[in-house]
């Protein structure tokens, strides 16, 4: 059984639903997940739980300004995690172009300068192609919780 932490980055609150629903289903299967609206460093440097980045993408390819502090903090102190697990979801419209998705890969670049371990590809939702992210997080999450 795992022990993950989430870390959501969300504007209007698909990203945070999305989260929440994958705690659910996490939970319910006997693992143990917390979902962390606004994250800090401490939350990730006391413990060593899988990370899960939970994140839509605003502005132009830019993180939500509730996940912001954290990943300003994490390049800033960039505290090693070798071979630390993490996954990365990422919400997206793939209206925007260029920077679809771009908030999952600053978390991403971010996270590999810590020396954590990258775990599963990034799951894009397109919120062009889809209206209910949940149904493609869940199987995903499950088949990366299989893979820690
Ligand atoms: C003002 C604004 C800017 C956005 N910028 C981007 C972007 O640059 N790239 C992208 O892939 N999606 C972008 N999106 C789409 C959102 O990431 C997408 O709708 C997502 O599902 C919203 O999730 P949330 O409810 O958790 O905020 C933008 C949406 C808004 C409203």
């Amino acid at each position: 059984m795992a022990d993950i932490r989430i870390l959501v980055g969300s504007v209007y609150g698909g990203a945070l639903m999305t989260a929440k629903a994958i705690k659910t289903a996490l939970d319910a299967d006997g693992h143990s997940v917390s979902v962390l609206e606004n994250p800090t460093l401490d939350d990730i440097t006391l413990n060593t739980s899988a990370l899960l980045v939970c994140t839509s993408t605003t502005g132009q390819g830019e993180i939500p300004a509730n996940l912001l502090p954290f990943y300003l903090a994490l390049r800033e102190q960039l505290p090693q995690q070798p071979g630390r697990p993490f996954g990365i979801i990422v919400l997206g419209d793939s209206s925007y172009g260029d920077t679809f998705c771009g908030a999952g890969e600053l978390m991403e670049e971010a996270l590999y300068e810590t020396a954590a371990r990258k775990v599963g590809e990034t799951l894009r939702i397109d919120a062009s192609e889809t209206l209910e992210p949940e149904d493609e997080a869940l199987p995903w999450v499950r088949e990366w919780v299989s893979a820690l």
